[in-house]
């Protein structure tokens, strides 16, 4: 097999998206994209632009920030969702429509309710009229790994001849088994008379745990892109996690031999951030991005990789970006040393002025934090472009008293549309005590689904990092915030999804429609 190249595509920011609670705004959707842009990454699904005005306007943003990597957009087979793709990509540099249609007869017999033609039928013209829009048609055959051959091989052809150029056969419900599903590709590929013209994708979800097992089976019997996401984030189980599969292409290259264009130095910040955004921690003992995936615990390992590393060690923790989280900066760094860091972690300034407001928190924060690490860094911008945005609720002050034996109590400062207001409230905690104060201001009528702290890096002066998800009428959020005090960062991250949820809009699922 002579060494051939594998397009990798990331979907963290559109079917990671759909994992419930992991909703992300467009400030953030840009940051991430602006990372996986920054790591290389082939091709990045931005979104699905007609789900809603939100999602609209982020792939639109991402079109405009991302250069080096194609931008794509989800759309049904449908005239509208393929227009509002089009539209959405208008500014990107190389824009992709990713169009589907479920192809499984359960599919299409109950949720489509459409007959095989009507299906090919649907898909044929849904590719024409995304290949007058964009250069770049992506099709996926929904439900693929549950597809009759006969069925797949008609449609994929026709589609081919439409002017689809990348094939994509997902296994949507996680069904697959290793050698079933390559060999679906191998025997799709041999039989396609166009097969040629096409580049043929997988999209593997989690749900037995074998999505990386699967998608690198295909790859083995022909696949030449991979869909998968940071940290494995998507619905239900999640999604093939890219960081696995990137450096399973690398490590494994002798029996996969293929390259990617990867640059993994960028693969933990960029899961950190994934994490920090959606509020969904990575686990400890995940493959390549787990805190421990690294740590040698027991004597005859340590033993063994100090005497000679690879006798345990099959990566390097550096060439997956372990080390970013060394000692970068102090309290003496200067504007021109914090400046660089910043842009060394894809973070850039729209203005001088936030870019000011930056330094300042640096600053301070360096008073009160004698070493900074990336991961503050990238912690404190989030707070710098928050506080410098017009949100309805804004906070001001927090005052806490917890006694032992004596019920905590909390005194909130809120500006609310530009008046400031004052509440106290008696809770269980601190942070209860905070959040009551805050919702006798706000009387937001929601739920709170998920409340949880982590440190941003190690030691008892580090920043915590909070997030919070609200829910109200379907409608869910993730607000964050950081400080070296949790109970402060409690209560920004509380107001942050407050903010968000007074925003954001209502947003249609993909494969929850008819079409
Ligand atoms: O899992 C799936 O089938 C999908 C398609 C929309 C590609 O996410
Ligand atoms: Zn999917």
């Amino acid at each position: 097999m002579s060494t051939d190249r594998l397009v990798i595509f990331d979907t963290t920011l559109r079917d990671g998206e759909q994992s419930p609670g992991a909703s992300m705004t467009k400030a953030e959707k840009i940051r991430i994209a602006k990372m996986l842009e920054k790591m290389r990454v082939d091709v990045i699904e931005a979104g699905f632009a007609i789900a809603s005005q939100g999602d609209f306007e982020s792939v639109k943003a991402v079109a405009e920030a991302v250069k080096d990597s194609t931008v794509c957009s989800l759309a049904r087979a449908a005239d509208a969702d393929i227009d509002r793709a089009g539209e959405a990509l208008a500014p990107a540099a190389a824009g992709r429509i990713h169009t589907f249609i479920a192809t499984s007869p359960i599919h299409m017999k109950y949720k489509l309710q459409m007959q095989p033609d009507q299906v090919i039928e649907r898909a044929v013209r849904s590719v024409k009229r995304a290949r007058n829009l964009v250069a770049d048609v992506e099709f996926s055959l929904e439900d693929a790994s549950r597809s009759e051959h006969e069925f797949m091989c008609r449609i994929i052809e026709a589609v081919i001849d439409a002017g689809a150029s990348t094939i994509n056969l997902p296994d949507t419900v996680g069904y697959g088994e290793p050698l079933e599903y390559g060999l679906m590709f191998s025997r799709l590929i041999a039989a396609v008379p166009n097969a040629d013209k096409a580049i043929f994708s997988t999209h593997c979800h989690n749900d037995l745990g074998l999505a990386v097992a699967n998608s690198l089976s295909a790859v083995r019997h022909g696949a030449r892109q991979v869909e998968c996401t940071i940290n494995g984030l998507g619905e239900r189980a999640g999604n093939a996690s890219l960081e696995e599969i990137v450096m399973a292409m690398r490590t494994r290259k002798d029996v996969l031999n293929l390259d990617t264009r990867i640059d993994a130095t960028h693969i933990v910040p960029t899961s950190r951030l994934v994490a920090s955004v959606t509020g969904f921690p990575v686990q400890p003992n995940k493959a390549i991005v787990g805190a421990n995936a690294f740590a040698h615990e027991s004597g005859i390992h340590q033993d063994g990789v100090l005497k000679h590393r690879e006798t345990y060690e099959i990566m390097r923790a550096e060439d997956v970006g372990w080390h970013s989280n060394k000692l970068v900066l102090g309290k003496h760094s200067g504007r021109a040393a914090v400046k660089s860091r910043f842009e060394e972690l894809g973070i850039s300034f729209e203005t001088q002025e936030v870019f000011n407001e930056a330094f300042v928190r640096f600053k301070t924060l360096a008073d009160k934090k004698h070493e900074i690490f990336d991961e503050d860094l990238q912690a404190l911008v989030s707070d710098v472009r928050e506080s410098l945005s017009s949100h309805q609720f804004q906070f001001e002050t927090l005052e806490v008293l917890c006694k032992t034996g004596q019920v905590p109590n909390a005194k909130v400062s809120v500006t609310v549309d530009g008046e400031l207001k004052h509440a106290e409230a008696e809770g269980s905690g601190a942070v209860d005590a905070t959040f009551k104060a805050i919702e006798k201001i706000a009387c937001s009528d929601t739920e709170l689904q998920l409340y949880s702290v982590n440190a941003i890096t190690q030691g008892t002066e580090a920043q915590g990092e909070v997030t919070v998800r609200l829910s109200k009428q379907g409608l869910i959020v993730n607000g964050t915030g950081a400080d070296t005090d949790i109970v402060i960062a409690s209560a920004k991250a509380y107001i942050d999804a407050l903010n968000l949820l007074a925003e954001d809009k209502h947003k249609e699922h993909p494969q929850r429609e008819g079409v």
